[in-house]
């Protein structure tokens, strides 16, 4: 069976392109290889994790490009070039437009480090979720995995895993443990899913 072609998009420190790279690795992930990591910030962590995996990199920026289509534009050259069948958001912190995710229907996957429908949507970012959460003062949190379309966080649900709110968390603890708990788990188990599905689409 033809693997199918992985594009992880991040931005920051990667531990979750690390668990992809680890998943390839331990064969939890065998049915997809990673063939592009794209930063959409220079120096990011991230890009040392793949360069130290081997992976080829990319650095994409808004701030860098003259306007969001030109971004795109710069993002897909480098897709197409990979030729990648399936995009990872892994911490990518950069908005995509209706434009870009139509183009890629179904093709898109998001790591949101809350259970969805609580603490996503516009604003709802890194520890901004779990300081929200904590404010809240839920018991249970967690992470889920969905399919990326024009409404942020609002694409068909892939996976879902809850961890407990500890007494006294602070904002750091709580997304230590949503990421080692859940995260880690379900980003790789999800992305060997689809690319299951696409593997097979391709009939071979
Ligand atoms: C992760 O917790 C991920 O779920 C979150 O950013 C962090 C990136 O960490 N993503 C979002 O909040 C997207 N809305 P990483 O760079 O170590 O993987």
């Amino acid at each position: 069976m033809l693997k199918t072609k992985i594009a992880v998009l991040v931005s920051g420190g990667g531990t979750n392109l690390q668990a992809l790279i680890d998943a390839q690795k331990d064969g939890v992930l065998r049915s997809g290889e990673i063939v592009l990591v794209i930063s959409g910030v220079e120096g990011a962590y991230a890009l040392t994790r793949a360069e130290n995996a081997g992976i080829p990199t990319a650095v994409c920026s808004r701030r860098d490009s003259v306007s969001q289509e030109a971004f795109e534009a710069s993002i897909c050259r480098e897709l197409e070039g990979a030729c990648a069948e399936l995009i990872v958001l892994a911490g990518f912190m950069s908005i995509l437009s209706e434009d870009f995710t139509r183009k890629y229907e179904n093709r898109i996957i998001n790591i949101h480090p809350s259970l969805i429908p609580s603490f996503c949507g516009k604003g709802f970012y890194g520890l901004r979720v779990h300081e929200a959460a904590l404010d809240y003062g839920v018991k249970v949190t967690g992470a889920t995995v969905h399919f990326v379309n024009e409404i942020p966080d609002g694409g068909e649900i892939i996976l879902q895993k809850a961890v407990e709110v500890l007494p006294g968390d602070t904002p750091e603890e709580l997304q230590r443990r949503v990421m080692e708990q859940a995260e880690w788990v379900l980003l790789p188990k999800a992305a060997e899913l689809v690319s299951a599905k696409i593997a097979a689409g391709k009939g071979e």
